[in-house]
């Protein structure tokens, strides 16, 4: 479990831990790389395009696997034609030129910390790319084309349903938590027909949230500092796990994640919806360390009023 710490109780101390952080820089970046990077291997493969078999490209198909962008894929390190058609949903997902190559621009996105969620559920929905299958001519209005999404087989709370509960795992920071919590829950009901309400009975708790360390029993084990930093199940599991292993704050930080802001991103899964392509949203689905962010977008707003209209 991590500590909490809040923001002015940080300020307070950054200008001691400043002078410290300055003197011990070259023995702590050597030291903690390998560790806090779980999507180091990205690194290698700058410039990697078809036909090529590099080391470390079965890596990359793992982490395609792992957030919708391939399906049962060939454990080798050929650059194949599968491999090229997932990197360009992904480049179509994140608003990247389509090249289907792995330039810069792409690496750059894809080792961001994120969100464990997948992208794409089921091979068929997704953030962007699914939608322009679907209309072709979208590209004249871009700008005003919503690009939330929802789970596959459109997952969603029955409508008898407008109270949920939720709880936090016993052994939780309850008292730092609770604020955090019912701040993002709030945002989420003003512009849903939900109503959230905490209990302590954890296990009959509509949602239940926890901090989580490496495998811990569900199909997706966190990875460690950086990479994955929390996930949440579609309606109704109710499921929302942080990773236990990366430095939470309440409010942003130069060294780790807002706990909040990741709430109100996991909130919008619990409820229903996938992720979405706007940069801005709350449903987009990397996070960068040391920044917050707490205000709904139209394309969230739109996707959950679309989604229980
Ligand atoms: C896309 O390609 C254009 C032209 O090569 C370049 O100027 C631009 O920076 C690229 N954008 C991204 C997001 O890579
Ligand atoms: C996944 O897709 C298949 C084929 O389109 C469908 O039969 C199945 O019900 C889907 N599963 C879920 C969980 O939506
Ligand atoms: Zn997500
Ligand atoms: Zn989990």
């Amino acid at each position: 479990m991590q500590q909490l710490i809040n923001y002015h109780q940080m300020a307070h101390r950054l200008s001691l831990v400043l002078a410290l952080i300055l003197l011990l820089l070259p023995l702590l970046s050597h030291g903690k790389d390998d560790r806090s990077r779980p999507f180091e291997f990205l690194r290698h493969l700058e410039g990697c395009r078809k036909g090529e078999t590099v080391k470390g490209l079965n890596e990359l198909k793992r982490y395609l696997e792992r957030f919708g962008y391939l399906n049962n894929h060939k454990d080798d390190d050929d650059f194949d034609d599968l491999l090229e058609l997932a990197i360009k949903t992904y480049q179509l997902n994140y608003n990247l030129n389509v090249t289907g190559s792995l330039d810069p621009e792409t690496l750059k996105q894809m080792s961001l910390p994120r969100c464990g969620a997948p992208d794409i559920t089921n091979g068929t929905t997704s953030m962007r790319s699914g939608k322009e299958k679907k209309h072709p001519h979208e590209r004249k209005t871009l700008h005003t084309v919503s690009r939330y999404s929802f789970f596959s087989g459109i997952p969603r709370w029955p409508p008898s349903k407008t109270l949920l509960t939720y709880a936090f795992l016993p052994g939780t920071p309850v008292s730092s938590m609770r604020p955090v919590c019912d701040r993002a829950f709030q945002r989420w009901a003003a512009v849903s027909r939900f109503r959230f309400q905490e209990t302590q009975d954890y296990l009959t708790a509509d949602i239940k949230i926890s901090f989580e360390r490496g495998d811990h029993g569900d199909k997706y084990p966190f990875d460690g500092p950086g990479g994955v930093l929390a996930h949440a199940y579609a309606p109704t599991d109710g499921r929302f796990h942080y990773d236990a292993d990366e430095k939470w704050y309440i409010g942003a930080s130069l060294d780790g994640y807002d706990v909040e802001s990741v709430a109100m991103h996991e909130i919008g899964h619990l409820l229903g919806l996938g992720h979405s392509s706007v940069g801005n949203s709350i449903m987009y689905p990397s996070l960068l360390m040391g920044t917050q962010k707490l205000k709904l977008d139209q394309d969230d707003i739109d996707g959950i009023r679309s989604l229980y209209a």
